[in-house]
């Protein structure tokens, strides 16, 4: 089989951790189980650009229950869990090309090479499939049944297509579910990052000062996870009801360069470019530690730090100290890629498990709507959503109430007021 993984000696720890986090996806394992009796995507390629990760690999084996010919590649250079990818390709002949550390050229190499099959539906994290596709596969591109896209960067990419007439064919906005982005980007963001700056650096938060820079879903979970440690934290934000909200959910909120004198951690979540840049590490404390959670490595200026810095050195794995010339050090996590994949696992299975669902769904509707659908950026129907937030309810043993035919008689008229 064509594939290019580090080594499938690691297939065996691979697939004990893939079956580790199956425990934690009862909704996509029922997904895969549906898929596997009705066979929705029998017959169809699908490419798939994601984070090799044992959630990941969940999802790979529902795609061929449904019975897909699936192959998968890394939607980032240092996400890539290699056993995964050694127990994918040996275990469950899925090819994969990923291998954790590559460089850039390998890495678009390899998005080549999941191209190459001529997919009929495309699954990214982030858009470079699909931007990829679009310039180097121009031809293949009305062949093609649509695509599902999972994180928000992908989908302002996606949108900014649409809006300039270039995207061509129908994808689905698997950020915009509410089951993907009030549990993944808020509850998995949250624990995740955390988790990557605690393995990478074993430093304490409790008493630190917290930066979290952008106060979407993702920066409100880290928000919250940092203030449970306890810490300091403080917010920065170009939103003003975003700001407010902050400010009312108790956080300081001020702007970068004034958040830069006094904070010990540092983490964007903005998807902009050069969030943390030149008057932030002008102000910056010895000491300070910078990371960023956001899907590309552009939020810290690493160019501007390297220009004032006499000298760079790895510490720990994913920890290098920059030396400035006025003799501070300040530390960069995982070279500014996203932390929480880069130096832990990424999320945890429980909320993947509903990003995932909406994935294998996004998948097949797109199969059944083949035709029907507009080259836009499409949202899953909100009846998916409640599918899936009650499956996963119900695997968690949790009854909510239903509404009694007199309420609901209620709630349907206009007449009945003080
Ligand atoms: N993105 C964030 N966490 C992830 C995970 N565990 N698997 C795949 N993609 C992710």
């Amino acid at each position: 089989m064509d594939c290019d993984i580090k080594d499938r000696g690691l297939a065996e720890a691979g697939s004990h951790r893939i079956a580790w986090a199956a425990r934690d996806m009862p909704v996509l394992k029922r997904i895969a189980e549906d898929f596997a009796r009705e066979k929705p995507l029998q017959g169809k390629r699908i490419a798939a650009c994601l984070h090799v990760t044992t959630e990941t690999a969940n999802l790979m084996k529902a795609l061929k229950a449904g019975g897909a010919e699936v192959y998968l590649c890394a939607s980032n250079p240092l996400s890539t869990q290699d056993d995964v990818a050694a127990s994918l390709v040996v275990n469950d002949g899925i090819p994969v090309f990923a291998i954790k550390g590559e460089d850039n050229k390998t890495y678009y190499s390899h998005i080549r090479s999941v191209l190459d099959i001529r997919p009929h539906v495309t699954m990214d994290d982030g858009a470079d499939l699909v931007s990829t596709l679009h310039s180097s596969y121009g031809a293949w591109v009305k062949e093609m049944i649509g695509g599902t896209e999972e994180t928000t960067t992908g989908v302002i990419r996606l949108k900014s297509m649409a809006k300039n007439g270039v995207l061509g064919f129908p994808v689905v906005a698997i950020n915009d579910s509410q089951t993907k982005h009030l549990f993944d980007n808020r509850y998995g963001t949250g624990q995740s990052t955390l988790d990557g700056i605690m393995r990478a650096t074993n430093r304490l938060f409790a008493g630190s000062a917290v930066v979290v820079a952008g106060y979407g879903w993702c920066g409100r979970g880290i928000a919250r996870r940092a203030q449970g440690l306890g810490a300091r934290v403080i917010v920065t934000e170009i939103e003003p009801v975003k700001a407010l909200e902050a400010v009312m959910d108790g956080y300081s909120v001020m702007p970068m360069a004034q958040a830069a004198k006094v904070g010990d951690f540092f983490i964007t979540v903005t998807g902009n470019i050069n969030v943390v840049g030149k008057p932030a590490f002008d102000a910056m404390k010895d000491g300070a530690i910078v990371c960023n959670s956001g899907h590309f490595n552009v939020e810290i200026d690493l160019p501007y730090l390297e220009s004032i810095s006499s000298g760079k050195s790895t510490l720990r794995d994913f920890v290098e100290e920059y030396v400035t010339r006025d003799g501070r050090k300040i530390m960069v996590l995982g070279e500014g890629r996203l932390i929480n994949l880069a130096a832990a696992e990424g999320h945890p299975a429980q909320v993947m498990d509903m990003s995932f669902a909406n994935q294998a769904l996004g998948a097949s509707y797109l199969v059944k709507n083949h035709g029907s659908l507009p080259k836009d950026v499409l949202t899953l129907p909100e009846s998916v959503d409640r599918e899936i937030a009650s499956r996963k309810l119900e695997a968690l043993g949790v009854a909510i109430e239903r509404l009694t035919p007199e309420q609901e008689k209620y709630l349907a008229s206009w007449e009945q007021g003080t």
